[in-house]
């Protein structure tokens, strides 16, 4: 089917599900936001991952997702509620000795000789802000220390600061076996992104989209809507501007003001505008979807849309049954080894802990059975259907049995439908998708903050 001839997807069955509107304020927005990406949120204070390391004896033979984070940006957004920090030599420098010692802190408790990597994220943050000799560090770093010879997709995350983007930095990146880039470029409007503090302009992104399709790198773009004042007609805007620049992968982000950050308060304090109601909101997302639909992009997560080729780190991370994934670097999540577990956000702590030759986990839970089970659920949902038999062979339980109370009220809130062996989520269950995972989430992990949003609310 060309792209022209793809079919819309069509209208959705019911408005937003008012029954489900129970989402009043955006701190809970945000406590879902979180709960259903890092499932479960309940991890328990520990003081290092000796346990998590050691339990895994010589291991047995499995493949793991990779997710190094680099937690440093030139300028920190107003919206960002990641762990960052911003750049300085000095730090950068620190950081990447801290991470080959969390690194060799990890080897000395197993020497993941039969851990094989699928996917590589280098993220956070802004990688590409290390100098090139920084960034050939760890690089190298990665190389020598993990088996990389099976990888299937190595992303780079950047930001379109052109100073950063030297072409001796997409020399390792060819040198190392970067598959694949990924820039966030959030808006095509300039005031838009000034809101946002973003350091950058639209042109800006758009010359860097070129630089990077030109040197011959698949590319993501992350886009954002459901702005602070932003109405229909700019996302439509936006939409007109990026989807016909042949970009093969796009993600699109509706925007969720988390509480701790600048651009959180100047809602707050009505020195900008709101984003847009539930309603405006689930009207945008369909304008985005059937857009990037008739333009060729297959939607296949709440967020994410590809041309020709999925993303593999998000379908291993998300899909059911999910890969284990390591996370390197200060604040970085994993699972791995039956383990949910966050490292240390603070660099500095982070650097002490790894110099003690112990890996820096300060949060983690042994998942129970139950949270097993549901993890597979709240996670899996994302991919808009679920398998009942795939299901039924992970956990030896018939998922409309154990489930029953909550697929009979997703199917009455028009979010999901049951058909032959899948639960099928319906456009407005994939608007609300988040209404849907945490429908499958344990009660204790409904009412747990995730530790990400305490940490912020410290600072
Ligand atoms: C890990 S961030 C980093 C990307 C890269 N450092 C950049 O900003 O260009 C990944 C994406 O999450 C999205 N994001 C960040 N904060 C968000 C928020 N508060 N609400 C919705 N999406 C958000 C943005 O689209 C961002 O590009
Ligand atoms: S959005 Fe990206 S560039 Fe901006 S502060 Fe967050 S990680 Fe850094």
């Amino acid at each position: 089917m060309t792209a022209l001839t793809r079919q819309v997807p069509p209208k959705p069955s019911v408005s937003p599900p008012s029954n489900l509107a129970r989402i009043t304020n955006y701190q809970d927005l945000v406590k879902i936001e979180e709960c259903v990406r890092y499932y479960p949120p309940n991890l328990e204070p520990v003081s290092n991952g000796v346990e998590i390391f050691s339990a895994i004896g010589e291991s047995r033979d499995r493949e793991i997702d990779l997710f190094v984070d680099v937690p440093y940006c030139g300028t920190i957004c107003g919206f960002c509620p990641f762990n960052v920090y911003r750049y300085k030599e000095e730090e950068a420098l620190r950081y990447i000795d801290s991470l080959e010692k969390e690194i060799r802190a990890i080897r000395s408790l197993n020497d993941l000789t039969r851990t094989r990597v699928r996917t590589v994220w280098v993220g956070g943050g802004t990688p590409t802000r290390l100098s090139i000799a920084s960034m050939n560090r760890l690089l190298e770093l990665l190389d020598t220390n993990f088996d990389l010879r099976t990888v299937v997709e190595f992303t780079m995350e950047i930001k379109p600061t052109q100073s950063d983007l030297v072409e001796e930095k997409f020399d390792l990146f060819r040198q190392y076996g970067v598959t694949r880039i990924s820039m966030g470029v959030q808006s095509t409007e300039q005031k838009q992104l000034e809101i946002l503090g973003r350091g950058h302009t639209a042109k800006d992104a758009l010359e860097v989209v070129d630089k990077i399709m030109g040197a011959g790198f698949p590319l993501n773009i992350d886009m954002m809507y459901r702005l602070p004042g932003q109405k229909h007609k700019e996302v439509e805007q936006d939409l007109e501007n990026v989807r016909s620049l042949g970009i093969d992968h796009m993600s699109w982000f509706p925007y969720v003001p988390h509480q701790g950050t600048r651009l959180a308060s100047r809602i707050s304090n009505q020195q900008v505008a709101k984003p847009a109601d539930r309603e405006q909101y689930f009207a945008m997302f369909e304008t985005v979807l059937e857009r990037l639909s008739l333009a060729g992009y297959d939607q296949y997560t709440p967020y994410h849309f590809a041309k020709s080729r999925r993303c593999d780190y998000h379908v291993d991370r998300w899909k059911m049954p999910q890969l284990e994934t390591l996370g390197l670097g200060p604040g970085a999540f994993s699972f791995f080894n039956g383990n949910i577990y966050t490292n240390e956000h603070d660099p500095a702590k982070y650097a002490k802990m790894v110099n003690e030759n112990v890996p820096p986990v300060v949060l983690a839970k042994k998942l129970t059975q139950t949270e097993r089970t549901s993890r597979l659920a709240v996670l899996g949902v994302k991919f808009f259907g679920l398998e009942l038999s795939k299901f039924e062979t992970l956990t030896g339980e018939i998922f409309t049995n154990y489930y029953k109370k909550e697929t009979d009220l997703l199917t009455r809130a028009g979010l999901v439908e049951l058909k032959a062996d899948c639960l099928e989520c319906t456009i407005a269950g994939r608007a609300f998708n988040n209404d849907v995972a945490t429908a499958f989430a344990t009660d204790v992990a409904r009412r747990t903050k995730h530790p990400q949003a305490l940490d912020l609310m410290r600072r």
